[in-house]
């Protein structure tokens, strides 16, 4: 594919679509199960743990919502908000409403406030601030633009990230690995970056914040 027709396409499915992986004529609903790698790197990770307590999260596709419940659950997370496709968000935002109704009332925990955005409405997350970024094996499969646009101006407003990615392979369309994207960006907004592989598919844990040093305002 030349490089206009790649571009051609790429523009072609950012306006029609928010997905790059379509089955039957809608976006493929492939979760990786995967969330006990996810939690085992944020176990390493002091510093974004202290921000998940009782803060705010904003996680890009989360499939099932069955990491968003864990992360509820052990940081008492004040407001979690679900940023997913309108066709798949009701996955994750049923399990987070009935965690609330059937686990933290029972138990008298406070309530975590759930807010779910649908994909075309990424942009109202813009200028919003959040304690962590969330995305776990999500964007290899969503239009480079919308990505781009989307990290570049989300990730700007939140104090930390932590984004499970597979960026040494080409994303769904077959357009360039991520890795160099995620490194020049994460390197603007934090003084602390971290790149780990997983054991999970050729998948790294990208993490970062800001460490502000003793005596540092
Ligand atoms: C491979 S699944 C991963 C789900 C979950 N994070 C996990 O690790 O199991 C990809 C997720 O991204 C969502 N997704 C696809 N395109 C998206 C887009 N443009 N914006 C937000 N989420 C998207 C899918 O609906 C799904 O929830």
């Amino acid at each position: 594919m030349s490089e206009k027709e790649k571009s051609n396409k790429e523009e072609e499915i950012t306006l029609r679509i928010w997905s790059a992986i379509i089955e039957d004529g809608r976006a493929m609903r492939a979760y990786t199960k995967q969330d006990n790698v996810y939690m085992s790197h944020l176990n390493n990770q002091p510093k974004i743990r202290s921000l998940l307590e009782n803060g705010s999260v904003l996680e890009v596709g989360p499939g099932t919502g069955k990491y968003a419940t864990m992360l509820i659950e052990k940081f008492n997370v004040r407001k979690y908000t679900v940023l997913d496709l309108k066709e798949n968000i009701e996955d994750s935002l049923s399990n987070l409403f009935d965690q609330q109704k059937k686990i933290r009332k029972s138990k008298g925990k406070p309530e975590t406030e759930i807010e779910g955005i649908y994909a075309e409405n990424y942009s109202s997350l813009f200028g919003q601030e959040f304690d962590v970024l969330i995305a776990n094996n999500v964007f290899t499969e969503t239009p480079k633009k919308y990505r781009e646009n989307l990290l570049n101006n989300v990730m700007i407003n939140c104090k930390s990230s932590m984004i499970h990615d597979q960026i040494e392979e080409n994303d769904a369309i077959g357009l360039e690995p991520m890795g160099s994207f995620y490194k020049e960006l994460y390197s603007k907004v934090y003084n602390k970056v971290i790149f780990e592989p997983t054991g999970y598919s050729n998948c790294y844990c990208l993490i970062g914040y800001n460490d502000v040093k003793e005596g540092q305002i």
